[in-house]
């Protein structure tokens, strides 16, 4: 069975990285690629990697898209607020990338600066309905096969929380500091001062600390009891990829052996995971055009303290790769169908 998929923000990078990623898909045919400012333009003027001959960008109409089997928004979060609920209300499985339903409704006011217009779907609050989930899977996979509403985590989160997830009875609650650096293709597609060549190339920096609002989401997601976390994202002067470097205190007795068990336990059935040998450390490349993430971790007898390190390829495991996870998991298709592509090397 075919299942008929709309993507809505197709214009964009993670629309456009969906583009890829389901030409590729044995049980997807995507019938609506809706972009806002560009509908009418050929998709092959923003995307020549996909060949998509004189195909041109559709409308955004709601009616057509509550018709699908599937419905992707890659939008800003404003935009996914409205058309998420619609469609949601509309019985229609939506896979959302933004953050319009990550947290909760507090979590929302908090960190977004708006109130919540639905927080019946706000997936961060406890009695938020059973069929919104947050889609990370690795960790929260019974919940995404049940929902029909998958906020689809952010790409730093995505990196964090899977290189600390393991190591949360391990570690002290409060000592976590998340250091990240990211390529530009995760501030979107659109033109922004600071994201000229000029600005971008050789140079490297952070921004917006403590901050940042991955901060808000890495806390509600990251399981157990680790508590407030030290986030700071700094831009990198490449295309894709997402290095985060995490680190947080050990508990008394915690080995090096106790840290690579746990990493290893909790991810050796996963397909997309990889955990490193200690002493190895993940390369963003090594990821590029993949949904896999790298983790490995090294542990400090001098410090009591451990270094984990997480890489994905941000438009993979940390947008589009992980929706289209998500996405196989809601219509009742194999978790890694579409996404058996490793990653394009050198
Ligand atoms: N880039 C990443 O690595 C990444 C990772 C995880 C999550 N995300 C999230 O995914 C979403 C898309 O990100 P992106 O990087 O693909 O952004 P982007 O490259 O800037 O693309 C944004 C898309 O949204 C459309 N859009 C803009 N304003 C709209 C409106 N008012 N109504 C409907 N559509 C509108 C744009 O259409 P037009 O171009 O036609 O105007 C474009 O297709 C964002 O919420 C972002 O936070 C991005």
């Amino acid at each position: 069975m075919t299942h008929r998929i709309g993507i809505v923000g197709a214009s964009g990078y993670g629309g456009g990285e969906l583009l890829r990623l389901l030409a590729g898909h044995p049980a997807m045919d995507v019938e609506v690629v809706a972009a806002h400012s560009q509908q009418g333009a050929p998709i092959s003027s923003l995307f020549p990697n996909l060949a998509a001959g004189d195909r041109v960008f559709d409308a955004i109409d709601p009616d057509q898209l509550a018709d699908l089997d599937l419905v992707f928004l890659s939008t800003p979060h404003g935009p996914a607020l409205e058309l998420g609920a619609a469609l949601h209300d509309a019985g229609t499985p939506v896979v959302d990338l933004s953050a319009a339903f990550r947290l909760s409704a507090d979590g929302f006011r908090e960190w977004y600066g708006e109130e919540h217009p639905r927080p019946d779907l706000a997936a961060g609050d406890a009695e938020a309905a059973d069929t919104v989930a947050y889609g990370l899977p690795e960790l929260y996979r019974e919940d995404v096969r049940r929902a029909t509403l998958i906020a689809n985590p952010g790409c730093y989160p995505t990196a964090a929380i899977l290189g600390l997830a393991p190591l949360v009875e391990l570690a002290h609650a409060g000592s976590v500091v998340v250091d990240a650096k990211s390529g530009t293709s995760g501030a979107g597609r659109e033109a922004k001062d600071r994201l000229h060549f000029t600005h971008v190339h050789a140079d490297f920096t952070a921004y917006a600390a403590p901050r940042h609002r991955h901060t808000g989401e890495i806390e509600r997601w990251l399981p157990g009891e680790l508590g407030n976390v030290s986030f700071t994202p700094h831009l990198v002067p490449m295309s894709r990829g997402i290095l985060a470097t995490s680190y947080a205190s050990l508990r008394e007795g915690v080995s090096a052996d106790d840290v690579q068990s746990a990493l290893l336990q909790a991810y050796r059935d996963e397909p997309f995971v990889h955990v490193l040998e200690p002493g190895t450390f993940p390369n963003t490349k090594a990821l590029g055009g993949s949904n896999g993430c790298h983790v490995s971790a090294v542990t400090d007898p001098r410090t009591s303290r451990v270094t984990v390190t997480s890489a994905i390829d941000n438009l993979g495991k940390g947008a589009a790769g992980q929706a289209l996870q998500c996405a196989n998991l809601v219509l009742g298709l194999d978790e890694p169908t579409g996404l058996t592509a490793i990653g394009v090397y050198p």
